[in-house]
């Protein structure tokens, strides 16, 4: 599969990410047996990077990645493992607590280490903030990230779903680069086109990641507000450029999101061994500007001014 340089890293990714979220299941025997299945699949078929957080399956999707790469120690040179924290959830030893989100030193130091051992790894290749803690302080996470990438830990560091002031504010603190932010990024959420965080990813060699690349169009979109006539109109123009490029519709909303200069790098969620497969259609399609600006009103409802 097509590699792309993650920019200020000696990361050769894979342009497409496989994204570990679903793997686990519902932790049955059936579900876990399937969700290696899935990881198995994406490797062979190209996929070198794959994305986690400690969240995922509440542990249980990187305990079974870590049963992967027990079985077969090989692959973990070969693989570029990525994982995030830093949502709390409430079930943990103080009731009192709500879910919250936490960047605090021993907070972000403990997941790591719970991240590692789960995985049955010595080391992360990047290691993501999940969500903006609305109570960080810059100075605290540089020093949390200068021990974990003294200790050999963590490689390289990254955010997810900060707005571009919050990837300001840390950078502005930290010695090392922020080489990554993993947004949404689909076509009903374009919110990263137009407040600036694809620019500056641009601008300060961030490579996007996005997450939910199907949101939308495989499923429902997290807080989707587009009504019947609008997703029919999408629909309408997915199926024609669907036809034109001889593919899927949503192998076209893969194509939308690879077509930007931003270099975005989509996670495939699907644990569906033929999708994760046929996702690689994308990285095939001639997709012009034209195709892409026909989308764009398709899910505008009106041309650009
Ligand atoms: N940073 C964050 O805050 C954040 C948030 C959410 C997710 N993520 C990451 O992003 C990854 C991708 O997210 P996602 O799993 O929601 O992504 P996705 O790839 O957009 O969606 C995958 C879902 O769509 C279904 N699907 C895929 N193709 C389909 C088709 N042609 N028809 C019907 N259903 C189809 C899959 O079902 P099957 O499995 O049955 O194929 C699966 O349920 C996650 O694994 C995780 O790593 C990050």
């Amino acid at each position: 599969m097509e590699q792309i340089n993650f920019k200020q890293t000696n990361l050769n990714s894979s342009r497409l990410i496989y994204g570990c979220m679903r793997i686990s299941g519902n932790n049955t025997a059936d579900d876990r047996a399937k969700g290696k299945l899935a990881i198995r699949t994406a490797i062979d078929a190209g996929y070198n990077h794959f994305d986690h957080a400690d969240i995922y399956g509440g542990g249980a999707s990187e305990s079974l990645f870590g049963e992967v790469l027990k079985e077969s120690p090989e692959l973990r040179d070969t693989l570029i493992i990525t994982s995030k924290a830093g949502i709390r959830p409430k079930n943990d030893e103080n009731s009192y607590a709500p879910t919250r989100y936490d960047f605090s030193e021993k907070y972000i130091l403990d997941s790591v280490d719970g991240i590692l051992a789960r995985l049955q790894t010595d080391r992360l290749d990047m290691f993501l903030l999940h969500r903006p803690d609305y109570l960080f302080n810059a100075d605290e996470v540089a020093q949390t990230f200068a021990l974990l990438k003294a200790s050999g830990k963590v490689k390289h560091f990254g955010v997810s779903n900060f707005k571009p002031s919050q990837v300001e504010l840390l950078k502005s603190a930290m010695s090392m680069p922020l080489v990554t932010n993993q947004v949404e990024i689909n076509i009903h959420n374009i919110d990263s086109l137009l407040d600036g965080t694809l620019d500056q990813c641009q601008l300060h060699n961030i490579t996007p990641i996005a997450w939910c690349p199907l949101g939308g169009v495989a499923y429902s979109a997290w807080g989707n507000t587009f009504s019947v006539n609008d997703e029919l109109r999408i629909e309408n123009e997915l199926n024609k450029q669907a036809e034109k490029h001889q593919c899927q519709p949503w192998q076209v909303v893969l194509a939308w999101l690879l077509k930007h200069p931003a270099n975005i790098c989509p996670i495939i969620g699907s644990t569906t061994p033929e999708r994760i497969i046929a996702a690689k259609k994308a990285l095939e399609l001639d997709y012009s500007r034209e195709d892409w600006y026909r989308l764009l009103e398709a899910r505008n409802g009106q041309s650009v001014p």
